[in-house]
């Protein structure tokens, strides 16, 4: 069921340029968390720091009992099995259609036959929305169908661990809300703890357990997503609901001068926008890391801004949930659909019941 990442002050420079200093975060077991800054603060870096295939100056990467950063070759190749990784590039090989894409690490790790394989890359293609796209190659698919084969071919040796650079970079919005519903999808499916980069606001509003900031080098805050969205802090303030008026500027930070111009004239920072309902599973399952609305601000005497975790249709998931979670009870209770919300998957943020399931040729 996923496994928990610890990390414990890491440091990471490139000879004199620090990217980030002192990050402290844990990934919680089984729960969807996104990584969230500005272009350029070392997002991949982290990535690429989490799965060893760069070393920190510092710092300590806990995977169970294992410190990533200081295990023995041998241990370092162990570890990584449990990690799938789809990075920004995709990086799919452009001379092997999908299919082969997908089998690869299958081909190269393990020694199972052509039929299992077989078995494994299709069900990883439908998991992820692309049956019936194997035989064609990298450039004859869409951006989001090729984000959607990196992300089959991250899962083929059954991570407990996904790492997903920027899903959304270069794609256009419905593409990306598509994507968004596959990686929750995906997270009730599989079980794994994930970690998502974005510099997607609405990607990190709305799909994720818990969200992370990076900005000026430093991890300004971890934790719930219902914690960073009612956060008064003015970077996370600023960032989590695009304003203008803050301390990130558009060279990514502001200087001195600016921010004190702006405090003289008496900026509003305004008041925060609600808290969306977080996206829901397609077949309205609940995920075992999933939260209950409204739960982390109420456990922490926090009021949400007005109009939170309201959908669409008006209803309030804080009220809502309690039914909703009774109605999905597996043992004796009636079977998932019959919640009070209507059709299975017709929640807050989700595509309109027709619409579901359609994920191939996006
Ligand atoms: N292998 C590397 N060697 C030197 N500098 C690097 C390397 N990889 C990344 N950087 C630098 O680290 C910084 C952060 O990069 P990156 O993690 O790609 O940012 P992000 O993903 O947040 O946009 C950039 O200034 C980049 O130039
Ligand atoms: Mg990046």
């Amino acid at each position: 069921m996923g496994v928990e990442i610890r990390v414990e002050g890491l440091t990471k420079s490139f000879g004199r340029q620090t990217i980030w200093q002192d990050v402290s975060l844990t990934l919680p077991a089984g729960e969807i968390s996104v990584l969230l800054g500005p272009s350029g603060t070392g997002k991949s870096v982290f990535l690429k720091s989490l799965v060893g295939l760069l070393k920190p100056d510092r710092g300590h990467i806990w995977v169970g009992d294992r410190d990533l950063p200081y295990l023995p070759e041998a241990q370092l190749y162990e570890t990584r099995k449990l990690f799938g990784v789809l990075f920004q590039d995709g990086a799919l090989f452009g001379s092997m259609n999908i299919y082969d894409n997908v089998a690869f690490p299958l081909r190269e790790h393990t020694k199972k036959s052509e039929s299992e394989v077989k078995r494994i890359v299709m069900e990883k293609l439908e998991l992820v929305g692309l049956l019936g796209a194997e035989k064609k190659l990298p450039g004859e698919i869409s951006g989001g169908m090729k984000k959607r084969a990196g992300l089959a071919r991250a899962l083929v040796l059954n991570p407990e661990i996904l790492l997903v650079d920027e899903p959304d970079s270069g794609l256009d919005p419905v593409r990306t809300s598509y994507l968004n519903q596959t990686i929750v999808d995906l997270n009730a499916e599989i079980g794994a703890t994930f970690l998502i980069v974005t510099h997607d606001i609405n990607t990190a509003r709305t799909v994720p357990d818990n969200i992370g900031l990076l900005f000026r080098r430093e991890l300004v805050m971890f934790g719930p997503r219902e914690m960073l969205l009612s956060s008064e802090e003015p970077v996370v303030r600023q960032f989590l609901n695009a304003r203008k008026i803050g301390p990130i500027g558009m060279s990514e930070e502001k200087d001195v001068s600016e921010l004190e111009a702006e405090a003289k004239q008496g900026h509003d920072p305004g008041k925060l926008p609600p808290i969306p309902p977080q996206l829901m599973t397609s077949d309205g399952r609940i995920r075992p890391g999933q939260h209950a609305p409204g739960a982390w601000c109420a456990a922490h005497g926090v009021t949400p801004p007005p109009g939170s975790f309201v959908d669409d249709l008006g209803r309030n998931w804080v009220e809502e949930w309690p039914r909703y979670v009774a109605s999905m009870a597996p043992a004796g209770g009636p079977p998932p659909g019959a919640h009070p919300g209507g059709a299975p998957g017709h929640f807050p943020g989700n595509p309109p019941p027709g619409q579901q399931g359609a994920g191939a040729g996006y």
